[in-house]
């Protein structure tokens, strides 16, 4: 395949070529069109093309000549005449650009420092829109007679709105294994039933979502996003923009989400952004910035304030609510010169620093509730292990004292309910809410703070189906749980912390765990009060520290010790560079000490675990709960949500 001759690579680039690096993602040719192949479209969401012609200079696809700076394209839908694009939308033709870029077409090639460099022409129409449903072929052609077709998918559906309200919950990273193992921790049994359910358990709908990103298998929580909130498929760490080859990361090709097509159509509607994460963060941040780097976390925090002006895209005045963590981004800093908290409030912000303040936050204004830096701390450190609060220094403030007086996912999604129902009882709102720390202490092999999140998350769910109630809003309001990607987590037994810790060997300790009818039952749910024992309500575990426990794991990691048991002494580290040895992560010794050694299965390099390639669960309820049945791409999520809404803007276009 390296040896392949130039001719036969400008006619078809082979797309086992596109592995584990590629030249760039979406596009297999040296003609690239974004929106992709197979996007699909809200009718009236708008978008941008970015058009690419690549001549690679060196490398397997070497050729001869520079880039085609004449390239054409059109659009037509089917059936249709092609139309040249400039003509189709009425815009201006875009100038062309020009820049280069460089890549590793494996692993070979990145250990030999041999990367391949590629001239690029390129150009970009901006803010266009398709509204007619059906299907269009976008063609681009370029060195003669090449062609790139990206054929796409204006989706057909009906435009009036169903749902005043929709709250969308993000269990970050949370998967059915999950689920099944927060419920053993947190419900007893009797014979293998169980006396009370979790919250998720009692939705009406439940559906199956596949997460695969545009251009890998895997997903992180920026691409994943963005297929929840905007229905577009993207690459790792893009946020609501398909991933150009230039360099900035501000230019490349942005589209709607649902915020922004929400806040436009109905300009009365409110926003709510909820996360236990530092808010600058992928999944809180999906719902406001447009970069292909997640990382960049001024623009997020600047885009919660400002939006995409230069689009007026929306009448964007920021979220009626954002509330979360990450202070260190809010702050005056050597990335910001900015003191966002000083711009929010002369916006007309309330801003709120603890819990107290949150509770005390009048309902009828604008909210801001930055609670602490970094992100959340978790439930059990909270609620269970709250010495672990102390000698943080991390008040939002900036001031180095401790934050203590910390809200949880409850307190915040309920209150962000007040200020939205308060705000827009007429025209609705759109209110998203992360249980962020399913997934960061899922990474850190933190099953039990993981699992503390997800109870978290089932309780807030719990508690805000009984608010709507109260509000009279439930019947009006669609509520959809879901995940924006799992990790290979599972449990297959308990162990034995007792005998564990007796043993003097690794092999030994191993004789601990106990599987099949060995597991025996749950130790997590005797002691608790009685009172909890069998009745609906608030369920966590009423001990998290049983002789007992489970025997969980993920099915990639670092190398690390493993004891079973909670770290009650705060959130672990498994893994830590060695100094006194070869580059890369080895086993923390100190993060379990009495337990035993589990060699790596990730690259040295990794310190942590990572996602998987599951499925996640949905679960739906209220108007339009039946689109939520089945097995569907994540890219639905967006397209139900909006359905339901009435975001679909069809008018008949005059170009045919
Ligand atoms: C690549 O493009 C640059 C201009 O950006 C040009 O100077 C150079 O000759 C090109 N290289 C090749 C091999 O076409
Ligand atoms: C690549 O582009 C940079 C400017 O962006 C230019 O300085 C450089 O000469 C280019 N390299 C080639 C090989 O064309
Ligand atoms: C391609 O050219 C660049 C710039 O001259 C060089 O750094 C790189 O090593 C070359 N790569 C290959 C695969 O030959
Ligand atoms: C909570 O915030 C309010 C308002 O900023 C402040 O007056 C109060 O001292 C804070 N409480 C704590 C415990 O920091
Ligand atoms: C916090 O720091 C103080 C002073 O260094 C120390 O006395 C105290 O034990 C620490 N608390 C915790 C929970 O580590
Ligand atoms: C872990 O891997 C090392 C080699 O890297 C090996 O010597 C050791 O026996 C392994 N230990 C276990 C418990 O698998
Ligand atoms: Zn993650």
């Amino acid at each position: 395949m390296r040896a392949r001759s130039i001719l036969a690579v400008a006619c078809s680039v082979s797309y086992t070529a596109a592995q584990t690096f590629q030249r760039l993602g979406g596009c297999p040719d040296l003609g690239c069109v974004f929106p992709p192949d197979q996007a699909d479209f809200l009718p009236g969401q708008f978008f941008d093309i970015r058009l690419e012609v690549h001549s690679p200079i060196n490398g397997s696809e070497a050729r001869v000549g520079e880039p085609d700076a004449d390239f054409k394209f059109t659009i037509s839908k089917k059936g249709g005449h092609a139309i040249h694009a400039a003509k189709y939308f009425k815009v201006e033709e875009p100038e062309l650009e020009r820049w280069n870029f460089t890549w590793y077409e494996d692993l070979f090639a990145q250990d030999a420092n041999q990367p391949s460099l590629v001239n690029v022409t390129a150009k970009a129409y901006r803010r266009v829109a398709l509204y007619e449903p059906g299907e269009y072929e976008a063609t681009l052609s370029y060195y003669g007679n090449e062609k790139t077709v990206a054929n796409w998918v204006v989706r057909d559906l009906p435009s009036k709105r169903r749902a005043k309200n929709v709250i969308l919950f993000v269990g970050d990273g949370m998967t059915t294994n999950m689920i099944t193992a927060a419920r053993l921790m947190a419900h007893r049994s009797i014979n293998g039933k169980y006396m009370t359910k979790m919250a998720l358990d009692k939705f009406p709908v439940l559906g199956h979502q596949m997460t695969h990103s545009m251009d890998s298998f895997i997903t992180d929580s920026a691409n994943s996003a963005t297929a929840l909130y905007s229905g577009h498929k993207t690459t790792v760490n893009a946020l609501n923009v398909y991933v150009d080859s230039s360099s900035d990361p501000f230019d490349d090709p942005k589209f709607e989400n649902i915020v922004e097509v929400f806040r436009r159509r109905y300009p009365d509607g409110g926003v709510g952004i909820v996360s236990t994460a530092f808010l600058a963060d992928a999944t809180p941040a999906g719902l406001a910035a447009h970069t292909s780097d997640r990382g960049k976390y001024d623009h997020v925090i600047t885009a919660y304030y400002e939006g995409l002006t230069e689009y007026e895209w929306t009448n964007w005045d920021g979220p009626d609510v954002l509330l979360g963590a990450g202070a260190e981004n809010f702050l005056t800093s050597e990335d910001s010169h900015r003191d966002y908290y000083d711009l929010f409030a002369k916006k007309g912000y309330n801003v709120a620093w603890n819990n107290t303040a949150l509770h005390n936050a009048p309902s009828d204004e604008k909210l801001l509730g930055v609670f602490q830096t970094s992100n959340l701390a978790t439930w059990l450190d909270r609620n269970v292990y709250q010495a672990n609060l102390q000698n943080q220094s991390n008040y939002p403030d900036g001031s180095k004292r401790d934050a203590e007086d910390l809200p949880g996912l409850k307190d915040m999604t309920l209150k962000a309910i007040d200020v939205l129902h308060e705000r827009h009882a007429d025209d609705g709102f759109f209110l998203m809410s992360e249980a962020a720390s399913i997934d960061k202490q899922m990474h850190t092999l933190d099953y039990d703070r993981s699992l503390g999140e997800l109870l978290e998350l089932d309780d807030t769910v719990r508690a805000t189906i009984e608010k709507l109630k109260e509000l009279d809003q439930l019947e009006d309001t669609l509520i959809v749980v879901t995940a924006d990607h799992g990790h290979g987590f599972d449990v297959t037994g308990s162990v034995d912390t007792d005998y564990l810790d007796a043993q003097e060997d690794d092999r030994s300790k191993r004789n601990a765990v106990g599987y099949y009818q060995n597991s025996g039952l749950s130790q997590y749910t005797v002691d608790g009060p009685k009172s909890l024992r069998y009745s609906e309500g608030v369920h966590f575990p009423a001990r998290w520290d049983p002789r007992y426990t489970l025997h969980a794991g993920v099915v990639a990691f670092p190398d690390h010790r493993e004891n079973y048991q909670v770290h009650n002494e705060g959130p672990r580290t498994p893994a830590e560079a060695a100094k006194d040895k070869k580059n890369g992560y080895y086993a923390n010794y100190k993060d379990a000490v009495t337990g035993f050694l589990i060699n790596g299965t990730l690259p040295v390099s990794a310190d942590e675990g990572v996602h998987s390639l599951t499925d996640v669960p949905v679960f739906a309820q209220g108007p339009c709960q039946e689109l939520f049945g089945g097995v569907y791409n994540s890219i639905d999520i967006f397209f139900n949500m909006a359905e339901c809404l009435g975001l679909a803007e069809t008018k008949g276009d005059d170009h045919n």
